[in-house]
């Protein structure tokens, strides 16, 4: 059968267009595609694209970044230090409802007559703008201007106009706002990847105010005890009457032909984990009073200001494919929606559109989403960092959970913190995550220079969490060093002995931090002291760092020229991928976890992956080879994978399927590839798509031996260009077929290699172009 989102998708495609995606009919009960494509977010609130008045095709769903519910984890068949809470994003009160009547007649998609409909969101603008031309069942038209944004500048302010105008008649006019209350999560049904195990409400209400201008709700979460304050307030001009009245605020207006009734809604959301009980309504208020105060003109003023910087700094330009533009724009777009950026959260795999994986952090973050956000916004890439920081507790408790007497493990899966991963084949067992944290640092640290992080952050996790690598690995009887019982990224295998990902990764994480610790120790002695206190490092350590990655296991098999994904991987039985009709994908939606993971078949990018990261350890050969032979065997049923592909596709030369892949990824969403999009978008993909410009195309990478880009231009393209912020600059890269030309926009200085050949610019001489070969 085919999919029903893919028929909807392919019966209303939102148009090829370079800024926005644009809906040119109302889509009623097949909108539940779109309700996650049209969604807003500033990183912290989250409203689906669902209308102001209801009706909902799939999920009415407004989150909040790091708001959360717990329920305790039950296991029919228990065993010692599996993972005992899940923590889950709430989808919290609606408060966009608004409801229209027309001399008494109520307006609807259902009912009366659409004359004309679009809905649009602008990238630059940051607005879900809305026109309906509507016809009542007796003959009144009316017009229905309506603009929502989010503020990407106020975390807990969002706003709406609705402006009613009257085109045929004389007459009454009502527009009733409130906040719906009754709305609850999806349940966890057979897709392991969506839903959660939530046993009733999570809200009750524990008070609620009203005044003349809006209410304020409060409530409790059951479980996880958080208060939150929903909150909104009103304004309205044209209008004879306004007031609380039925559970509402009610503007009522007798309008003239042509005659329009405006109402702005100014909404907040504030919760306990923001401040302290006593301050969480207060805090709902006085956002409320500022923006209300300041007016819905500021407000997307505002917003246009924020966007044109972050635009001005990070768009990539793509020219001779509108749809790619689009895409890629579009993914940009929404990662800035769905990050968190004030330390505390992070960005769910699904970001704040959807309930997809139940608001959970993975490493999706630091390997896909994070090099996005440090080439583009260092800011947000630093609390990103600060995020794992202020986890370092949670993940020393669960190490000692999982037995290891020091050190830190960072959870699978998580929003505050907590080892959320139910099933630990594929979770827990994935301790690639604490090197993933530790790249990321020194990612960080070669973009920025930062070493003030590294000093009063990026040490003590980077020393505290490598100690799990000495603590589960050990020596073999050849003295090398072994990591066994583990899973790699990719989640077809599991629980292997020394899958070359993670042991490549603990190898670079031992290393730096051995190097980080020395370099303290040398540089500031001070820090150096507070951190190995913190941590209760002991003498040895360090040594012992070197000398396992120095012993490291890497698997390779010299018969095939390859690296092999793990110890057992080329002895099991090659997964019989001609036989295995379509519908069977993803794999793991139709096999029993064992019968997948007894075969030769991976669902994304492993060793692949590797051959990015650690780009300086492989020969070009080598990743040749690699590519050629996983190729062969890895479905992408991951939506981490195909980007991956891509970048090593260009950098052996294969153009073609740098192209192919790139465009899997860069329109997973917008073509709903995956078909699930409607649970929320995939945040590591959209990064993919960046990092498949800059990394991919672009030939960019930045390790230990420096800054250096080998940029190709795909043939479909007559140009590109992407921007990075690193060392300080902020470098403008534009690739056509004449060539390369480097720009420094900012900054006063930048070395880097083009094609191998050595490039300085500088303040005087900010630019140059590079002839094509
Ligand atoms: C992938 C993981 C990823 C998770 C969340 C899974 O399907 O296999 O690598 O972390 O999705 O995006």
């Amino acid at each position: 059968m085919e999919n029903v989102i893919d028929v909807i998708a392919s019966a209303h495609p939102v148009p090829a267009e370079p800024w926005q995606i644009r809906e040119t009919a109302p889509l009623g009960p097949r909108a539940f595609l779109h309700e996650t494509l049209f969604a807003l977010g500033n990183g912290y609130i989250g409203l689906r694209g669902t209308h102001e008045e209801g009706g909902a095709a799939g999920l009415e769903g407004s989150y909040l970044n790091g708001f959360h519910e717990t329920e305790s984890i039950h296991y029919p068949e228990n065993a010692y230090g599996l993972a005992r809470t899940n923590e889950f994003m709430l989808n919290v009160p609606n408060a966009k409802c608004i409801a229209l009547t027309v001399e008494g007649e109520r307006f609807g998609f259902d009912a009366g007559k659409l004359l004309a409909y679009e809905r649009r969101l602008d990238f630059r603008k940051g607005v879900l703008e809305r026109t309906v031309e509507w016809e009542s069942p007796r003959g009144h038209r009316v017009r229905i201007d309506s603009r929502r944004l989010v503020c990407f500048g106020r975390k807990h302010v969002a706003a709406i106009e609705y402006r009613v105008t009257a085109l045929n008649f004389a007459g009454r006019v009502e527009v009733a706002s409130r906040i719906d209350s009754e709305v609850s999560n999806l349940q966890a049904g057979d897709d392991p990847r969506v839903g959660s195990a939530v046993t009733g409400p999570a809200l009750s209400v524990v008070g609620r105010e009203q005044d003349a201008d809006g209410e304020l709700l409060l409530q409790r979460t059951r479980n996880s005890g958080f208060l939150l304050a929903t909150g909104v307030r009103h304004a309205a001009s044209g209008a004879t009457g306004a007031g609380p009245g039925e559970g509402a605020h009610v503007v009522k207006a007798r309008l003239r032909e042509g005659e329009s009734l405006t109402l702005h809604k100014f909404i907040a959301y504030a919760s306990s984990r923001d401040a302290a009980d006593a301050d969480v309504a207060r805090l709902a208020r006085d956002e409320l009073a500022r923006a209300a105060q300041d007016g819905f003109a500021h407000l997307v003023a505002e917003q246009g200001v924020y966007l044109e910087r972050f635009w001005r700094e990070a768009d990539v330009a793509i020219a001779g494919d509108d749809a790619l533009q689009q895409g890629v724009r579009f993914n940009q777009y929404h990662l800035l929606q769905s990050v968190g950026r004030d330390g505390r959260t992070n960005i769910a795999a699904k970001g704040v559109t959807g309930e997809g994986y139940e608001g959970h952090y993975f490493w999706d973050t630091e390997i896909y989403v994070f090099p996005f956000f440090l080439f583009s916004r260092p800011e947000i890439a630093r609390a990103l960092l600060q995020y794992r920081y202020n986890g370092l507790p949670k993940a020393r408790e669960r190490a000692r959970q999982m037995s290891h007497a020091s050190g830190a493990l960072y959870p699978w899966r998580t929003i505050a913190g907590e080892e959320c991963s139910a099933y630990y084949p594929a979770g827990t067992a994935q301790y690639h995550i604490n090197a993933d944290v530790a790249y990321s640092i020194r990612l960080y640290l070669l973009a920025t220079g930062d070493f003030d992080f590294i000093a009063d952050y990026g040490a003590e996790i980077v020393l505290e969490t490598a100690r799990i690598w000495t603590g589960i690995g050990g020596y073999d009887r050849e003295g090398r060093f072994c990591i066994n019982e583990v899973t790699g990224p990719d989640e077809y295998t599991a629980l292997v002995n020394n899958n070359y990902y993670t042991n490549a990764m603990a190898r670079m994480h031992m290393s730096f931090a051995a190097d980080m610790g020395e370099r303290l120790r040398a540089e500031r002695p001070q820090d150096y002291a507070r951190v190995a206190a913190a941590i209760g490092l002991e003498e040895g350590e360090i040594a012992g760092w070197r000398a396992a990655s120095g012993a490291m296991r890497l698997p390779y098999d010299a018969a095939l020229g390859i690296h092999e994904q793990d110890d057992s991987f080329l002895s099991k039985k090659p997964w019989d991928f001609a036989n295995t009709p379509k519908d069977k994908y993803p794999l793991l939606l139709h096999y029993h976890p064992l019968v997948i993971y007894r075969h030769q078949v991976c669902k994304q990018a492993d060793v692949v992956l590797a051959l990015l990261l650690l780009s300086d350890e492989f020969t070009l050969d080598d990743k040749r080879r690699d590519f050629d032979f996983y190729e062969g065997v890895t479905t992408h049923d991951s939506s981490l994978s195909s980007c991956i592909f891509s970048m090593i596709a260009s950098e052996v030369g294969y153009a073609d399927k740098a192209y192919h892949y790139f465009m899997e990824t860069a329109r997973l969403d917008l073509d709903n590839t995956h078909a699930n999009t409607e649970y929320g978008v995939h945040t590591a993909a959209m990064a993919g798509t960046w990092l498949g410009v800059a990394y991919g195309f672009g030939g960019m990478r930045l390790t230990g031996s420096g800054l250096r880009f080998a940029p190709t231009l795909p043939a479909k393209w007559t140009s590109y260009r992407f921007q990075v912020h690193v060392q300080g600059a902020l470098l403008a890269v534009t690739v056509d077929a004449k060539g390369v030309h480097y720009r420094l926009a900012d900054g006063e200085s930048l070395a880097f290699t083009h094609h191998g050949t050595p490039v300085a610019l500088t303040g005087s001489n900010p630019d140059i172009r590079m002839e094509a070969a």
